[in-house]
């Protein structure tokens, strides 16, 4: 019997078979949890995730733009209709604007910075909020984010302060939910990994490169080592982790040299 036997999880994020809540989603999946998605509302990605997600037969399938409220809360009433509750709610959700990663950082725009920190950090709050009546106790709320919100990355710019913004935003729902009912929240910090997300990212190439060549492992990481961190960090093995960014890169952030 797999350890998620009976367990139900909500993936936001997944949009093809390279999207690290792809990678995810195969970890819970195979432990035997219930899977419901959210896709974003526009035909080609709507198309796509039913393409990637079409094996597994899920009862929940949602639109959500998580720059919309009503959406948002739509999902959750949506999940609890078809589940009962949640054991796991999987944040996986990023955008900035392409023109972001191209041109210096003192040049963001007021709209620019707004839209990445409203996709990338604040839909987390959003969620969480739409999530808590719906989860269960001990249940995990797991985000993805990246060690540029610490350290200076070319280009990564101003999806960089939106990643510092989420991990702090971790902190505090770690706080409340954690008080209000148990509930864990977490982050993975990947490694840099080929995705629909980071073709958006100028020089996405070497920073590949710089954590083969700098991280304690010389390798970069695969899509399967986030599923497995996931997999642990919403198992009952971690129901005392909360709070907590969780580096999956290969050692890279110890360096500093
Ligand atoms: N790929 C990497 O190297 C890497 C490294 C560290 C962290 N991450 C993070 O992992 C997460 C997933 O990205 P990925 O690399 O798997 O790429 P991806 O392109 O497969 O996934 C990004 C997802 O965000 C969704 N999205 C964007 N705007 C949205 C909106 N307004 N409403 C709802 N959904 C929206 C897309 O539809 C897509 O499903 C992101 O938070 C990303 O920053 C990625």
């Amino acid at each position: 019997m797999g350890q998620l036997e009976g367990k139900t999880a909500l993936i936001m994020g997944v949009l093809n078979e390279h999207s690290l809540a792809w990678a995810i989603t195969e970890a819970l999946v195979a432990e035997g949890c219930a899977c419901g998605f959210t896709y974003m509302p526009e035909e080609r990605m709507e198309r796509r995730v039913r393409k990637t997600i079409e094996g597994l037969n899920s009862r929940l399938i949602v639109p959500c733009d998580v720059q919309n409220d009503a959406q948002l809360q739509q999902v959750f009433s949506r999940a609890q209709e078809t589940y009962g509750s949640l054991d796991i709610v999987i944040h996986s959700i990023a955008f900035a604007p392409r023109q972001t990663f191209e041109e210096p950082f003192h040049k963001t725009s007021r709209a620019d910075f707004q839209t990445a920190l409203d996709v990338s950090a604040y839909s987390l709050v959003a969620v969480a909020r739409e999530a808590l009546p719906v989860l269960n106790e001990y249940g995990s709320l797991l985000t993805l984010t990246y060690g540029a919100s610490q350290r200076w990355i070319p280009n990564y710019n101003v999806m960089a302060v939106a990643k510092a913004a989420l991990e702090c935003s971790v902190r505090y729902l770690a706080v409340e939910l954690g008080e209000a009912k148990k509930i864990r929240v977490n982050a993975i910090s990947a490694g840099p990994v080929k995705t629909m997300a980071a073709a958006g990212i100028k020089g996405f190439g070497s920073m590949v490169e710089r954590n083969v060549v700098k991280s304690p492992l010389h390798e970069t990481i695969e899509p399967e080592d986030v599923g497995a961190a996931a997999l642990f960090l919403c198992s009952s093995g971690a129901k005392r982790i909360t709070g907590q960014v969780y580096y999956v890169d290969s050692g890279y952030s110890v360096m500093g040299w």
